[in-house]
């Protein structure tokens, strides 16, 4: 069978990651640009690694420099976009993944009117893709709300915010309307994984934490699911997609307690899906609410609003698979995009410790078609490595194995029946990593000449890896 002849071959980023130009523009601060650098987050406890306090909030606002904050630099990509996109349309995109800041449209996020010059840079991006027939795919929210919507409201446990949001994504409608492809919140299940990051909460201004992450998660599906009707008047035919951090668990052991200590994992890893594609809570996580005190404010209009918008499509990033116990001290634990859980024997593990497991990439695949009968879009997987330029290039074969591997278990997902509508690496180019802040953990098939504390040329150089998708995407995925 083989991808579909307009399989969407391409790349993402995230706005936070690549455009630096932190205050340039009108543009205001987000919380990403209060994320310090971390390379030795410690993995067996991420989440109080991440965590952000009011003081830590008040001493950045008042710091003007990108010293430790390197996502207020990023790779400079605000003033290399066309450079970039050049590259992208000559390794043969058919589309790409990039975010819209928010605080370039609304600095604060609860202002009256939007900021011209922050509409005017996403059209000049959109135009430079449109030039090499490039189409964009575009995510409302990618880890970079309006740190004033943190500070003044907490985040997402207010309801406030999702009026803020729908108001955001009608202007990016408005003006971005021959854009088909929308994405809502980027990985919307880590909202409990790290609250700050993706939902502003902080936690010091929090009574109850565990319940306002699972309130924050509501408002965002409703604003989800709100922007989703509005996407559908202002674009007809737009298509918007969830997107889920595909967090495939296996059993420790064929022992009964380890598989449904599995079971209970995924499927708490599927709700966020579940509410946007089958547009209700599952029962038994309602259940899961109940028992741990979760009370949540959900009223009768919202389930209305949530039933009647449900995605067209679901997309997710696929990084590693990991094991789960019925008792966890039996599990070696490892760590990987912002989760811990146990080390598989049969797997090798990237620099970073993530488990390297492409035949889970085709079970994802067959779960969430199965479980959703909906497209879907692969729309982040890649390896993060240390890269080294020797004679002015890069020879990453670890990259290329790692892609064939992946893309070749796609592919077999693709003969099972999936309808797949496409694939974007993380990341086509060097960028600065979300987890850890680090230019030195490199995605790219694309090397930027930057250092972790931001020195260098800021050159762009294509790595082996580079000549290899190029054909990849020429061959429809035949040439691996
Ligand atoms: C995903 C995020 O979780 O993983 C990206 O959507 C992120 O923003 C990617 O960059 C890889 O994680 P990291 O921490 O290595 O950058």
């Amino acid at each position: 069978m083989g991808f579909r002849k307009d399989f969407l071959w391409g790349g993402a980023v995230a706005a936070s990651q690549v455009e630096g130009a932190w205050n340039e523009d009108g543009k205001g601060m987000s919380v990403a640009d209060v994320a310090t650098y971390k390379p030795n987050v410690d993995v067996k406890d991420y989440k109080k690694n991440v965590t952000v306090s009011s003081e830590d909030i008040a001493k950045a606002m008042k710091d003007f420099s990108t010293d430790i904050y390197p996502k207020r630099r990023g790779i400079d990509g605000y003033h290399h976009y066309k450079e970039d996109i050049k590259l992208f349309a000559e390794l043969g995109f058919k589309t790409l993944r990039f975010s819209i800041a928010w605080t370039r449209i609304f600095p604060n996020g609860d202002e009256d009117t939007p900021n011209q010059r922050g509409i005017e840079y996403y059209k000049n991006v959109i135009a430079e893709l449109r030039k090499y027939n490039i189409e964009p795919l575009v995510t409302l929210s990618h880890y970079e709300m309006p740190l004033h919507l943190a500070v003044k409201y907490n985040g997402w446990a207010d309801k406030k915010i999702i009026d803020y949001f729908v108001k955001f994504a009608k202007v990016c409608f408005d003006n971005y309307s021959d854009v088909k492809y929308w994405l809502t919140f980027n990985e919307i299940d880590s909202v409990t994984r790290h609250p700050f990051t993706s939902a502003g909460i902080i936690p010091d201004k929090s009574d109850n934490l565990l319940q306002d992450e699972y309130q924050a998660l509501h408002n965002q599906f409703i604003a989800s699911a709100m922007v989703t009707k509005l996407a559908h008047e202002i674009i007809p035919g737009s298509q918007v997609g969830c997107m889920l951090t595909k967090l495939t668990t296996y059993p420790a052991t064929a022992k009964p307690e380890d598989v449904l200590a599995a079971e209970n994992k995924n499927l708490m890893n599927y709700y966020p899906a579940d509410v946007q594609a089958k547009g209700e809570y599952p029962k038994l996580v309602l259940r899961f609410f109940e028992r741990n005190n979760i009370n949540l404010d959900i009223t009768k209009e919202e389930k209305h609003i949530l039933k009647e918008n449900t995605v067209d499509f679901i997309s997710f990033s696929y990084y590693m698979s990991m094991l789960e116990a019925g008792d966890e001290s039996t599990l070696e634990m490892t760590a990987g995009n912002t989760v811990v859980g146990g080390k598989n024997p049969y797997l090798k593990t990237t620099a970073w410790g993530w488990s390297i497991d492409s035949v889970g990439l085709r079970t994802s695949l067959v779960q969430l078609y199965d479980r959703y009968q909906k497209p879907l879009f692969v729309v982040e997987n890649g390896m993060g490595a240390t890269d080294k330029v020797e004679d002015g290039k890069v020879h990453d074969g670890y990259r290329i194995s790692y892609f064939k591997e992946h893309i070749s278990e796609m592919k077999k997902a693709v003969d099972d029946g999936v309808d797949l509508l496409g694939y974007t690496s993380w990341a086509p180019i060097d960028l600065v990593s979300a987890g850890t802040s680090q230019m030195s953990k490199r995605y790219g098939f694309i090397y930027v000449d930057l250092d972790d504390e931001g020195n260098g040329t800021g050159k762009r150089l294509k790595k082996d890896s580079f000549e290899w998708y190029k054909n990849v995407i020429a061959t429809n995925g035949e040439k691996l």
